[in-house]
């Protein structure tokens, strides 16, 4: 008898030329079997389908500076990249909370921090969102977590994983149902905001979320469209047709799409609030001395972000901020163009700056638990 391993499954071929299954087409979902593939999608500059390229890695190694016995927090869980770089450098006895808000990715990911040596002991998943995050460290729910950390790291937005996936809307590659949740279980999908939302807040959001130029426009026919624009691709199509004859390049037709469905993503998701609430709890998160580093992929971003720490700043709660962003080379940005957009910001807390969050003292522990996005907060492991 072999022991090989179980036979090698063919994968399902597709017919023709243009799949319309996302699991017919991509090789790089079975990166085991097909590693070469693999290889040869990052050699162009692609993100392999299924998976997700960490973003200016060393730099937040540097900025956080990771230490044996330390705890931190990475906000934003995703595939992992960043928290297995952390916990190898927090090793022996440190200890990572992973948070996410995505169900279906934070289990895989969990399984891959296990499979990779870590147990509870050193890396909890925690499926919840940042916006909550002061729960987190006040009471010492979902993992056993008192006391604050000595890190805390967030890459805002969605994976690559979560973007590649059809079925999860967020992208019209190939036409999905027109969802965004990055938690499906929470709120309404995008297809159903487009329901209700009126015309002046959807042309407002366009502007405010992704600078959109034909924010007028666009809000008018995907308004007038209501009931129609189920899928990603009624979505594009209704963006292409509201600039049909006003705008002259397909590249700015194309930008308008892209930012359309940002401004969708942001919106279902409740992103910017989010983040409000996450800035404003992670003075009470951090040890004295502690370190924050915040990955913005857009203006609405950086400038909570920017503002948040200049206010900690000058109110003596950090001792140092970034002064710009840090930006990705030259040699990331053609590996990973998703890095062209990302900057990264950080500070770090005073080392006799106090450990309050939103009014609680964690030595008292007198006001009541507060979930600021309204959801369920569930220690998955
Ligand atoms: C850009 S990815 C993070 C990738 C990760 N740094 C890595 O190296 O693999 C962002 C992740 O954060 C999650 N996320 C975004 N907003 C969140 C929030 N408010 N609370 C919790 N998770 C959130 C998304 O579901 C996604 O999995």
């Amino acid at each position: 008898m072999s022991d090989a391993g179980p036979p090698h499954k063919r994968r399902v071929r597709y017919k023709g030329t243009h799949p319309r299954a996302f699991s017919e087409k991509y090789k790089e979902l079975d990166p085991d079997h097909y590693a070469a593939d693999v290889e040869k999608v990052m050699a162009r500059g692609a993100t392999p389908a299924g998976g997700h390229r960490s973003i200016l890695v060393a730099e937040v190694l540097d900025i956080l500076a990771p230490k044996p016995g330390e705890v931190a927090i990475d906000a934003t869980l995703g595939h992992g990249g960043h928290s297995m770089e952390l916990l190898a450098a927090m090793m022996p006895g440190g200890k990572l909370y992973g948070l996410d808000r995505d169900p279906a990715e934070i289990l895989k990911t969990e399984a891959r921090f296990r499979q990779a040596g870590y147990d509870q002991s050193s890396f909890v998943a925690v499926h919840m969102n940042f916006a909550d995050i002061s729960l987190l460290c006040a009471d010492g729910r979902s993992g056993g977590m008192v006391g604050g950390a000595d890190m805390v790291l967030a890459d805002l937005g969605v994976s690559s994983m979560q973007i590649d996936d059809p079925v999860r809307g967020f992208a019209f590659k190939f036409d999905g149902p027109l969802d965004m949740r990055m938690d499906p279980g929470s709120g309404p999908s995008a297809a159903e905001l487009l329901l209700s939302i009126r015309e002046i807040d959807l042309c407002s959001m366009l502007d405010d979320y992704s600078d959109e130029p034909e924010a007028r426009i666009i809000a008018r026919v995907l308004t007038q469209r209501r009931g129609t624009v189920r899928t990603t691709r009624d979505l594009r199509d209704a963006v292409e047709y509201a600039l049909e004859g006003r705008v002259e390049s397909d590249d700015i037709i194309k930008k308008a799409v892209r930012r359309t469905f940002q401004t969708l993503r942001i919106a279902v998701n409740g992103e910017l609030e989010a983040l409000d609430a996450l800035l404003a709890a992670l003075p009470g998160c951090l040890n004295p001395g502690g370190r924050v580093a915040i990955l913005c992929f857009h203006s609405g971003e950086e400038s909570r972000v920017q503002r948040s720490f200049q206010d900690g700043l000058e109110g003596g709660v950090y001792s140092s901020i970034s002064e710009e962003g840090v930006r990705a080379g030259p040699e990331e940005r053609y590996g990973n163009p998703r890095s062209s957009s990302a900057r990264l910001w950080w500070a770090r807390k005073s080392a006799d700056a106090g450990m309050t969050v939103q009014g609680r003292s964690f030595a008292t522990g007198t006001e009541t638990e507060r979930s600021a996005s309204g959801s369920p907060i569930t220690g998955i492991s």
